[in-house]
């Protein structure tokens, strides 16, 4: 089955769907005989529901995913068993607490009007293109680094002049590219080009060093701080830090560089790439969709009546849950484009699936995500459609559909813990960016389409023409 994947390697995300319908929902891919490319694949939510939590000790991450995922350490993104549940436990109590939220949109706030408009407002004073998916990259990586590490490294600038190019960033996406790389190819030869350092084996090695750099500096700078006695508190100055409640919360006596390392880096690889592709996909809906553009600004206008209220009601989390409509034109975006597209389990011992279907002992399970937003059987007929209304009940409250269906943020145990904060974040940019700006896709630029990677990002980036408006009085 390998050559049609590699024939159907640009679209793969689709061939697969195409694939999973035609099966019923589950397949058997079978690699050459010489490899170890041997998946059950399925996107029947039944069988989900099943491999997430019902059965959920039995499908684990195990020794190949944290191979092929080894940059992100003993983070919870890569571990199982009492070293997963270590850290979620200590990550889950870091988010409840009402001061990481309080810091996620301050920090989204600041960098929204002291970047991200002012760009924006050049952009369409000097009528330029821009991609929109790159300026989503930085801003989401410049958040992201300073909710986890206390740093903005500052990626977007504020006016439209030649984007900088920041070395850990570059890293990161060469990093992701080549663990990309690893789930196509045979296990040796990822395996040998790495020992050799020849080929993305060489690029990995690179990229894992200037990741290192970089996130050793940022914690060796928290805690350098931390001893310094400060006589005055800046009022802006936020009072919550990633890092050092990590330490606090984990109840560790010296400071674990490696724990610390591993999961503010779990962290960024979590909120940066997921939330920018989230941003991108939903502003290529909205703009290529006028009467659900004019939807949710009709209820931006009916809830947001002045500037002051605006500014008021965007900076209280519960406010922003009263944009129904908003939230369920999110929730669409993230069914047709969900940023993790694919995930995969290993099974501990053999067992059947709801479908039937055999999986035995140490083999892979995977389930694409990508496709369980397609299916006619859990979204109806018009399932390739983008309706934010499929989301709002007759009585104007979102419905509520399982995680094992609407799959996007995973389901069970593990599922995602940022749900919440994506949330918020995509609110107050949407938000800003809708009141204050129209997009325009650019002409000759519909090939808009999915690039083959871990993450769901847009293969040509997403160029638009802005042009100012106010909605607000
Ligand atoms: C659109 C935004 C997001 C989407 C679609 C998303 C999706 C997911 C998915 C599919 C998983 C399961 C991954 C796996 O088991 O391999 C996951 C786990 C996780 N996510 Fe998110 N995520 C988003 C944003 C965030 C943000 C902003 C954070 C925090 C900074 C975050 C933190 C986590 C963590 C810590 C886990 C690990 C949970 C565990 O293994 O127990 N996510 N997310």
């Amino acid at each position: 089955m390998l050559p049609s994947v590699l024939c159907n390697l640009s679209n793969i995300h689709d061939h697969a769907t195409t694939t999973l319908k035609q099966c019923g929902g589950t397949f058997l891919f079978k690699g050459p005989w010489f490899t170890n490319l041997n998946y059950l694949i399925t996107s029947d939510p039944m069988n989900v529901h099943h491999i997430t939590s019902k059965n959920f000790d039995n499908y684990i991450k195990g020794s190949e995913f944290y191979e092929i995922f080894e940059i992100l350490g003993d983070g919870i993104f890569n571990t199982d068993s009492h070293k997963w549940k270590h850290s979620r436990n200590i990550l889950h109590s870091l988010f409840r607490q009402n001061s990481f939220e309080s810091l996620v949109v301050k920090t989204i706030h600041k960098k929204l009007h002291s970047c991200l408009v002012p760009l924006l407002n050049n952009t369409s004073e000097l009528g330029t293109v821009v991609d929109l998916q790159d300026i989503f990259q930085r801003i989401s990586f410049d958040n992201i680094c300073s909710i986890v590490l206390g740093f903005d490294p500052k990626s977007l600038p504020n006016k439209l002049i030649e984007f900088p190019e920041v070395a850990f960033e570059k890293a990161f996406n060469l990093a992701e590219d080549a663990i990309f790389y690893r789930h196509l190819v045979p296990r040796f030869l990822w395996k040998l080009q790495k020992w050799l350092q020849i080929g993305r084996g060489k690029t990995y090695t690179e990229c894992e060093k200037i990741v290192d750099q970089f996130l050793h500096q940022c914690i060796s700078s928290t805690f350098q701080e931390q001893s310094k006695v400060k006589c005055t508190k800046d009022d802006d100055e936020p009072t919550f830090n990633m890092l050092k409640a990590l330490v606090e919360e984990s109840g560790m006596e010296q400071i674990d560089r490696k724990f610390l390392r591993d999961n503010a880096l779990t962290l960024l690889v979590a909120g940066r790439d997921t939330i920018s592709s989230s941003l991108s996909w939903f502003f290529w809906l909205v703009s290529t969709h006028p009467v659900v553009e004019a939807k949710i600004l009709e209820e931006i206008r009916a809830n947001f009546i002045t500037k002051e209220e605006y500014r008021l009601i965007t900076s209280r989390v519960e406010n922003l849950n009263k944009l129904v409509y908003l939230h369920g034109a999110m929730c669409e975006a993230l069914r047709l484009f969900p940023p993790v597209p694919f995930e995969h389990k290993s099974a501990v011992k053999s067992d059947i699936l709801p479908s039937g279907h055999r999986v035995n002992a140490n083999s892979m399970v995977i389930y694409s995500l990508y496709s369980m937003g397609r299916m006619e059987q859990t979204w109806g007929e018009d399932c390739l459609e983008f309706k934010p209304e499929r989301w709002v009940s007759e009585k104007g409250s979102i419905i509520h559909i399982p995680s094992y269906k609407f799959i996007a943020f995973n389901a069970g145990p593990r599922s995602c813990l940022g749900k919440n904060i994506t949330f918020i974040q995509m609110k107050i940019m949407a938000i800003a960016l809708l009141c204050n700006f129209q997009f325009e896709v650019v002409e000759g630029h519909n090939n808009v389409c999915p690039c083959v990677s871990v993450v769901l990002h847009m293969k040509h980036g997403l160029k638009v023409k802005v042009t100012k408006r106010g909605i607000i009085n």
